[in-house]
């Protein structure tokens, strides 16, 4: 048994109240902050969260035991989860950032057999030792982001044996590193090239045989498509997301990134857990969004890097749409690791206040991946996930941007990295 006290923040945001379901609109403005705040842990779990003098004076004996770590001056907040990455892949593709800089556009990279075809073709011919190497890094650099949760999607494969072998990479970063990974199904990333003549084939293949062998084996939780003009269809991701359900999968949708294509409605029709990236969505989807619930993953960092308009956010939040951040983190359309950067972004460039864009990467990101009731804030019984900023207050999480301000990530009651001699 091991306590561990962290006590005197000068501001604990709890981001409390919200497990059972996202905050939505003013509620994103909720951080439950408590000044002077102290959090108690017994192994993995949180046991108290309250004033440092009202925690010090309930749990003396609990307390004289714990390794207790002092964070005055400084904000504690529940750990980062970014719900939205492709973290397993091999290789990377600065080359195609060099001609996008000149003037190529992402797409048309991509038609011309480059972009997620190019990473296709490097992680098809990488070892499984490769790929958990490259993944392991990027994964340690996720945690001195104040990380403390991630989802990871395979979809660089699109055969069966290499979306397995990404798949069991995560699985395997899973059993050896703290971090908890959600893992999710992407089969249908993009057309393979061996299949562009014949696209409904492959979404057959997905449906009939990839699909049944990932809910088999328990290798995903989620099924997601990237559904765009040029990709997969909003009748051909209707197909495969109705496939996961079948077996169990629950839809997640790389929506309306690129043009309006009625992705979002899509998302809720089928009940999608989340609909991502929605730069070009429309009013009509983010109504039935909002009707159902379906949590928005918006991804500043795509649009930064692709430099184009970010999503709405403001107007997703006021439509009443659970608004969540993640990097999507991958090789083409966002090399990014920080989630603080994509926080900063949001409140630039999408006019989500400071405290909303740390609702969408806590809580709110939590339940895009189906994890609100165990992660995403700080209260009695959750996960004892906490990360100490070097900052005396949450505004200037946002407002000093540019600079990482991770000084101490827990994770499960264990302190995995501190800037710190502890
Ligand atoms: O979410 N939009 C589709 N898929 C990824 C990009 C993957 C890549 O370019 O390698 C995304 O942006
Ligand atoms: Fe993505």
């Amino acid at each position: 048994m091991s306590y561990l006290f962290i006590k005197n923040a000068n501001e604990l945001i709890t981001v409390k109240g919200f497990s059972h379901e996202p905050a939505r609109k003013e509620q994103m403005n909720e951080l439950g902050i408590i000044n002077n705040g102290a959090v108690l842990m017994k192994d993995e779990t949180i046991v108290a969260v309250d004033e440092t003098s009202k925690l010090e004076s309930s749990y003396p004996e609990e307390i004289a035991q714990a390794k207790v770590v002092n964070a005055t001056g400084k904000v504690v907040a529940p750990g980062l989860v970014d719900p939205h990455t492709h973290l397993v892949f091999a290789g990377s593709r600065e080359n195609e950032y060099n001609m996008r800089l000149q003037g190529a556009s992402y797409m048309k990279i991509m038609e011309e057999g480059g972009g997620i075809h190019a990473t296709t073709r490097a992680t098809r011919k990488a070892s499984f030792e490769e790929m958990y190497e490259q993944s392991l890094r990027r994964l340690n650099k996720i945690v001195e982001h104040g990380v403390t949760t991630v989802e990871a999607k395979s979809g660089y494969g699109m055969d069966w044996d290499v979306e397995k072998r990404q798949l069991d990479v995560a699985h395997k970063l899973e059993e050896e590193h703290p971090l908890d990974i959600v893992h999710t199904f992407m089969g249908a990333h993009v057309i393979p090239q061996e299949y562009k003549e014949k696209p409904d084939e492959f979404v057959d293949l997905v449906c009939e045989e990839m699909i049944p062998k990932v809910a088999e084996l328990n290798l995903a939780e989620f099924n997601d498509v990237f559904c765009e003009r040029g990709v997969y269809t909003p009748e051909q991701s209707r197909k495969i997301l109705e496939a996961g359900k079948k077996h169990g999968l629950l839809p997640k949708i790389h929506a309306d990134e690129i043009e309006p294509y009625e992705g979002a409605e899509l998302a809720a029709e089928v009940g999608a857990v989340s609909a991502d990236h929605l730069l070009k969505v429309s009013d009509r989807g983010l109504e039935m969004m909002a009707e159902k619930g379906v949590v928005a993953v918006l991804l500043p960092g795509t649009a930064f890097f692709l430099m184009t308009e970010a999503a709405d956010g403001r107007k997703a939040i006021d439509a009443g749409v659970p608004v969540a951040l993640s990097t999507d983190c991958n090789p083409g359309s966002s090399p990014s690791v920080s989630m603080p950067f994509m926080m900063n972004l949001a409140s630039l460039n999408m006019g989500m206040t400071p405290a909303e864009a740390i609702t969408a990467a806590t809580i709110n990101a939590a339940h895009a991946i189906n994890r609100g009731e165990t992660v995403g804030s700080l209260e009695a019984g959750k996960k004892a996930d906490v990360v100490i900023w070097d900052l005396p207050n949450y505004m200037q999480f946002t407002y000093h941007y540019g600079v990482n301000h991770t000084e101490t990530v827990v994770k499960n009651g264990d302190i995995i990295f501190s800037k710190r001699d502890l």
